[in-house]
C-alpha cells in the first residue's frame, strides 16, 4: 500500500506531519520522509521545529498526502502567514494526532527516535511505524509542474528563513532559485493557484533578504 501511495525505496516524499502537543495542541508541518528498515519510515525534524517538540512527548503522527502547494505554504509559515489558515482537524482511526481535512490519504504513524551515534546534527531523527492507512481521493492526481515548482519554493524560503543569518551565499543561490521557478510558472500557468503560492513566498523574503 505504500508503494501504491508513492513512498519507495531510496526517494523522500512530502507530507503534511500532523502531531500533538504536551497540552494536545495539533500541530502541521510540511516534512520529508522515506522508507527506512524495511516497512518503517523515517522523518528529520530541526530541533527547533514544533514538530520535534511535539515528537519528543507525544509519540504519534498523521502523515496527511495532499499536493496543495497552498496547504505546504501555509503550514510552513505559520507564524508568518497566519491569515490564510482555516485549517479543519479530523479524528485519526488508530492514534491521538489528528488528521487534516481535505487530504488525499493518511498514514498513521506510531514514533520512536532513531538515536544515531555517528555524529552530532541539527535535527532529530524518528523512525515510523505505519498503524493504519486510509485513501480519501477517489481519483488520482495529475502531474503539474506549477504546482510542483510552487512546492519547491516554499521549501526554499524555509531554508532562507532558517540560514538567513548564517549564510548569505546559500540564501542568495535559493532567492534565485525561487526567481527561476516563478519565471516557469509565470510561463505556463500565471493564473494557477500556484502561481499565487510563489507570488506569496516573495512577499516573505524581505523579512531575511535585505
Ligand atoms: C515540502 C517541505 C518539506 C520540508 N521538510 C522538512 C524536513 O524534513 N525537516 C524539517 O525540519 N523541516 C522541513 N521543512 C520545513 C518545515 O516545514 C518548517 O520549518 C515548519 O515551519 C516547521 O513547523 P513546526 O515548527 O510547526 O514543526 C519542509 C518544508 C517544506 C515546504
Amino acid at each position: 500500500m505504500l508503494s501504491k501511495l508513492g513512498f519507495i525505496n531510496c526517494d523522500v516524499v512530502e507530507v503534511l506531519l500532523t502531531t500533538i502537543s504536551a497540552k494536545g495542541e495539533p500541530n502541521t508541518a510540511p516534512m520529508g520522509v522515506w522508507i527506512e528498515m524495511g516497512p518503517r519510515l523515517a522523518l528529520r525534524p530541526y530541533q527547533e521545529t514544533q514538530s520535534a517538540r511535539n515528537l519528543e512527548v507525544n509519540r504519534e503522527a498523521v502523515l496527511n498526502l495532499s499536493q496543495d502547494p497552498e496547504l505546504f505554504l501555509s503550514f510552513a509559515f505559520k507564524e508568518e502567514l497566519r491569515q490564510l489558515q482555516s485549517v479543519e482537524y479530523i479524528s485519526a482511526k488508530t492514534v491521538k494526532a489528528p488528521r487534516l481535512s481535505g487530504a488525499n490519504a493518511y498514514v498513521e504513524v506510531s514514533v520512536k527516535p532513531k538515536h544515531s551515534t555517528e555524529f552530532v546534527t541539527p535535527f532529530r531523527e524518528f523512525l515510523c511505524a505505519v498503524q493504519h492507512i486510509e485513501v480519501t481521493s477517489k481519483f488520482p492526481l495529475a502531474f503539474s509542474r506549477s504546482r510542483s515548482a510552487a512546492i519547491e519554493c516554499v521549501i526554499y524560503a524555509t531554508k532562507i528563513r532558517a540560514l538567513h543569518n548564517t549564510d548569505p551565499i546559500t540564501v542568495k543561490h535559493l532567492a534565485h532559485q525561487i526567481g527561476e521557478h516563478y519565471a516557469l510558472v509565470e510561463r505556463i500557468a500565471p493564473q494557477s493557484p500556484a502561481a499565487e503560492v510563489i507570488r506569496k513566498v516573495e512577499t516573505l523574503l524581505p523579512k531575511w533578504i535585505k
